[in-house]
């Protein structure tokens, strides 16, 4: 996990390595996926992605209370990394306007970036994805999030197209529109 000097100065794993041994002891869906050495320190495995996703659940659940389905097949986003890039925005957007959308194009399946922009900060998003798996679990997890207020998902398929509406081929037919 990258924690160096191009970490955000306000970014909370910054200077706070994740205290594997506590989330350990308080979710076993992390505890199952650890590793203790001679010492009794508690390791994972970070070449397994079933590791790597547990970690991410953990500190997604932990620090944003966000509860996250993410498919072993598919990319685990690394939290602070995408931590660091929700508080670039902040730096960038005008605290003074009330209301921010965003348009995350290639959500994922975590859709990671609109449910932490929302979560902590209250932006709304619309959120695309051209993979019909990682859509549905992108639906899914903003519905789990009661976030379906403030992420609207969109089906687009046409890759080389990625805003939908912006070609009259990629344009959505009312089934595609989510929300
Ligand atoms: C590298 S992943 C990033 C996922 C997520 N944003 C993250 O940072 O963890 C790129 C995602 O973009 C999706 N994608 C690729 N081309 C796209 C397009 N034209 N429109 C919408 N989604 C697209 C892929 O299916 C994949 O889920």
């Amino acid at each position: 996990m990258a924690l160096n000097k191009y970490m955000h100065p306000r970014n909370v794993y910054k200077d706070r390595k994740p205290n594997f041994k506590k989330l350990a002891e308080k979710y076993e869906e992390f505890h199952k996926h650890v590793l203790h050495d001679d010492h009794g320190t508690v390791q994972i495995d970070f070449k397994k992605p079933e590791c790597l996703r547990a970690l991410s659940w953990a500190l997604l659940k932990d620090d944003f209370n966000l509860d996250v389905l993410m498919p072993l097949d598919r990319l685990i986003p690394t939290i602070p990394l995408r931590l660091n890039y929700i508080l670039w925005l902040e730096d960038i957007l005008d605290r003074e306007t009330e209301t921010i959308c965003g348009i995350d194009i290639g959500t994922g399946a975590s859709c990671v970036y609109p449910l932490l922009g929302a979560k902590k900060n209250g932006w709304s998003f619309i959120a695309t994805e051209s993979d019909g798996t990682n859509y549905q679990y992108a639906k899914k997890n903003v519905e789990n999030n009661q976030m379906t207020d403030k992420i609207k998902g969109l089906n687009v398929w046409h890759p080389h197209h990625p805003v939908p509406g912006t070609t009259q081929e990629n344009y959505l037919p009312e089934e595609y529109s989510v929300h």
